[in-house]
């Protein structure tokens, strides 16, 4: 659909979308819901919130107001809907948004996410695509979570793996967002189901460069690479990697380095580029946060063997 204040629509495959109000103020429109990932409800809800409103963050907005989206069974007990809803409240108001009511429906198996709308300046927007040759990569959370579920799932995760995967995923962008928002970024996307490769791919290719990722240098949780040398990888990791295929270069990449690169995560971090010359102060500044951050690979000139090599 086409309308002439709608700035950013589904057409380069964006975080979320972006109407323009006045010459002041756009609003960001977004959606996401899913099924658990961890057992302890109000966990569940954190997690689920803080990455529904990433997207805002990702287009280089303020989330401004959010409604509940549920589907719950009548045979778990209410109480747990309550701890789902506090959980994804309390995020929502770290976010320093407000939630109001939403819409539940019944169903088999329990959901839960948030539809978010948050405001940008529509010269502030921050678009998946723009990176120039030149530049740095940068990524603010570590890799892995994806993984971890899937371990968490079969019983295998250590209680550090799970402690480490449950801060990463609940930890909202809010913090790295507000950094970078001081800084000339030229595009930014947050990382979530089609990984680090799936999304950074994106940002390349609609960027027309490709993205030369260095492996020593992207942060992942520790235990990712222990679950993924034991195949405790999820399915999702090796769509990610089918959709993608030809268009990316390995080089000298161990298989648990590669599926962690394709590992489909859960309120990933952000993925941004910018030049070199401020890359390193938005590292600085980012290092103070709790989550590490990286500069993971610098923007070159398009390459034939693809649009992301890892070397
Ligand atoms: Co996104
Ligand atoms: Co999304």
């Amino acid at each position: 659909m086409e309308d002439k204040n709608l700035i950013v629509g589904i057409e380069t495959s964006d975080d979320a979308a972006v109407y323009k109000i006045n010459d002041e103020m756009a609003a960001i429109q977004t959606l996401d819901f899913f099924t658990p990932v961890v057992d302890d409800p109000y966990t569940f809800g954190q997690i689920a919130a803080a990455n529904s409103i990433s997207d805002v963050y990702a287009m280089g907005g303020k989330p401004t107001v959010a409604l509940n989206i549920v589907c719950f069974p009548n045979c778990l007990s209410i109480d747990v809907l309550g701890e789902i809803l506090r959980g994804g409240a309390d995020k929502v108001i770290e976010a320093g948004a407000v939630v109001i009511g939403g819409h539940t429906v019944e169903d088999d198996e329990p959901k839960y996410g948030l539809s978010v709308m948050g405001i940008v300046h529509p010269n502030k927007i921050l678009k998946n695509f723009g990176s120039k040759v030149g530049e740095d990569v940068i990524i603010t959370k570590p890799l892995g979570t994806g993984i971890i579920n899937t371990s968490i799932k079969g019983g295998m995760a250590s209680k550090k793996a799970y402690d480490e995967a449950v801060k990463v995923m609940a930890t909202l962008n809010k913090y790295a967002s507000e950094i970078i928002a001081n800084y000339n970024i030229s595009a930014c996307t947050d990382i979530t189901g089609f990984g680090l490769m799936g999304h950074g791919y994106e940002m390349a290719e609609a960027s027309g460069v490709t993205f030369k990722l260095y492996k020593d240098k992207i942060p992942y949780i520790k235990e990712a690479k222990e679950y993924a040398e034991i195949g405790l990888v999820p399915a999702g990791a090796y769509n990610n990697r089918k959709h993608i295929e030809g268009k990316f270069e390995f080089r000298d990449t161990p298989e648990w380095m590669k599926d962690i690169l394709f590992d489909p995560q859960t309120s990933g971090g952000l993925l941004v580029t910018c030049s070199k010359e401020e890359s390193s102060k938005i590292i600085e500044e980012l290092s103070k946060l709790e989550l590490p951050s990286s500069i993971i690979g610098e923007v070159v000139t398009k390459q034939e063997e693809g649009y992301i090599i890892v070397e």
